[in-house]
C-alpha cells in the first residue's frame, strides 16, 4: 500500500503503481481540478490507483479512506513540506514503513541557503524517523534532494 501526494496527473504514481502490481494500491492525493482531471484518465488505465481530490493540509479528511500504508512518497512544493509529511507519517505510516520524499528546497525561502535548509529539515524528520543519507537532485532538479526514512519503532 503506496500513499502517494501530490500526484499531479500520475505519471510517478504509474509507474508505482506498476511496482507495486495488481494486489497493491496507490491512493494518489492531489489538490489540482485540472491535474486531477488527468489523473482520473491515468486511474482508468493503471485500476490499482485511487485518485483523491484533497488538500494535502486537510489529511483529516481522508483519514478514514486510507488504511496504514507501506510507504508514503511525497512530492509537493510547499514551505511546510516536511510538517505535512510528518504528520502523514504518524497518521498513515505503518511501523516499519518508509517515506520517500522530494525535498524542494527552493520552495523554503531565499534567507537561508539550500545546505541550510537541508539540515534543519532532516533535523525535523530525525525527531520521528531514521533517515538515509539524502540524495541531491541537482542538475536534474535544482534545489532538490531525495529523502528515504524509516518511521522508527515506537
Ligand atoms: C511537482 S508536482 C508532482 C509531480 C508528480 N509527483 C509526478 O512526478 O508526476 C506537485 C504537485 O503537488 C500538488 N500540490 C501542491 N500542494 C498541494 C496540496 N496542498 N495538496 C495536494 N496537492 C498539492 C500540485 O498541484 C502538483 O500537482
Amino acid at each position: 500500500m503506496v500513499l502517494y501526494l501530490g500526484a499531479a496527473t500520475g505519471t510517478t504514481a504509474s509507474h508505482i503503481a506498476d511496482l507495486v502490481g495488481p494486489r497493491g494500491i496507490v491512493y494518489a492525493v492531489e489538490k489540482s481540478p485540472r491535474a486531477f482531471a488527468q489523473l482520473l484518465g491515468t486511474a482508468t488505465l493503471w485500476p490499482n490507483i485511487v485518485p483523491l481530490l484533497q488538500d494535502v493540509r486537510e489529511s483529516g479528511s481522508y483519514l478514514g479512506w486510507v488504511p496504514p500504508v507501506d510507504i508514503i512518497y511525497m512530492d509537493i512544493p510547499q514551505p511546510d513540506q516536511v510538517r505535512i509529511a510528518t504528520e502523514h507519517v504518524t497518521r498513515f505510516l505503518r511501523t516499519g514503513g518508509r517515506l520517500m520524499m522530494v525535498l524542494k528546497l527552493a520552495s523554503l525561502g531565499r534567507e537561508r541557503s539550500a545546505q541550510e535548509h537541508l539540515h534543519q529539515c532532516l533535523a525535523e524528520l530525525q525527531r520521528t524517523l531514521r533517515v538515509g543519507e539524502p540524495s541531491p537532485l541537482d542538475p536534474y532538479y535544482r534545489r532538490h534532494a531525495f529523502i528515504v526514512a524509516e518511521l522508527r519503532e515506537p
